[in-house]
């Protein structure tokens, strides 16, 4: 499975103090914000990315990111201009997904989880229509909501409602099989001039091929896009960290974990840090 990060032209929420700089490049603590979504998919399997940002920010993921050999994956990168909604991503990536599945999380997006990892790559090794992750959440107006039937299952999926049918968010990470490409061809933009990605869950809902997973109440799920939601990240994984003297999001380890680099590439990567993240890297190969 391919995966795609959209990392760009999502900024305005936190105007202004992004401007023209991408969050995702924003740290949450110890970390840039697009080490999550990077991770989170590592977990899941996913070796082979593609960056989505703004002709702006791409150099500055490459200088971050690299081509990925660091960490054992392939990352490519290609331009957003213009914030032309998150199915956008599948036509810009049509030709880097080629006839694969693909998975697509939002770089502001952040989960954390005992279980989280294995529960991805499950459903990425028996991958078939689309599946869509939900959460549960105080206020679910300003995302995606999805209403269950009698048997969990998704019945309706609206954008930002104002009267929500549920309290359950969809979260910015989607799985689907290679029909995403066309499906996302022939959305109509929505009132706010966007294909959005609710418009392609909602196709997938109409072909009989969408799974939802709800996430335990044991994993968090934030979103670092606003003012409150960044500095609320970053305390998260501080107090964490802090806590279990573990790191969440650290790619080196993560790579290290599921094999795709050994100690000495991690002792090599560790060299690059004078800092405490050095020193954790140095603890993980002993
Ligand atoms: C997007 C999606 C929404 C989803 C949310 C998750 O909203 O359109 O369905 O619930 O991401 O973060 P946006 O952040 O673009 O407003």
């Amino acid at each position: 499975m391919k995966g795609i990060i959209l990392a760009g032209g999502r900024g305005s929420r936190l105007y202004p103090i992004t401007r023209g700089i991408s969050k995702q490049l924003f740290p949450v603590y110890d970390k840039p914000m697009i080490y999550h979504p990077i991770t989170t998919l590592m977990l899941a399997g996913v070796t082979d990315f593609l960056i989505i940002s703004t002709p702006q920010a791409l150099p500055t993921f490459r200088e971050l990111l690299g081509d990925g050999g660091q960490w054992g994956v392939s990352f490519q990168y290609a331009a957003q201009g213009e914030p032309r909604g998150l199915a956008d991503a599948f036509l810009i990536g049509e030709e880097f997904i080629g006839g694969d599945p693909v998975a697509l999380a939002l770089g502001d997006n952040i989960f954390h989880g005992a279980g989280l990892g294995e529960q991805l790559e499950d459903i990425n090794r028996g991958n078939q229509g689309a599946t869509i992750f939900g959460y549960t959440v105080a206020d679910p107006s300003s995302f995606g909501v999805v209403e269950q039937g009698p048997d969990g299952k998704a019945i309706s999926i609206e954008e930002k409602p104002k009267n929500p049918k549920s309290n359950l968010a969809v979260t910015g990470l989607y799985f689907y099989d290679n029909q995403v490409v066309e499906i996302a061809k022939s959305v109509k933009p929505s009132k706010r001039g966007e294909i959005e990605i609710t418009a392609v869950n909602n196709a997938y809902l109409q072909r009989g091929q969408l799974d939802l997973k709800v996430l335990p109440r044991g994993t968090a799920w934030l979103d670092a896009g606003t003012f409150d939601g960044l500095l609320q990240a970053a305390e998260y994984v501080h107090a964490v960290e802090k806590r279990t003297g573990t790191k969440i999001a650290c790619p080196e380890e993560v790579a290290w974990h599921i094999g795709l680099i050994d100690d000495a590439q991690v002792r090599a990567l560790a060299a690059d840090h004078r800092n405490e993240y050095g020193d954790y890297l140095l603890r993980l190969v002993g």
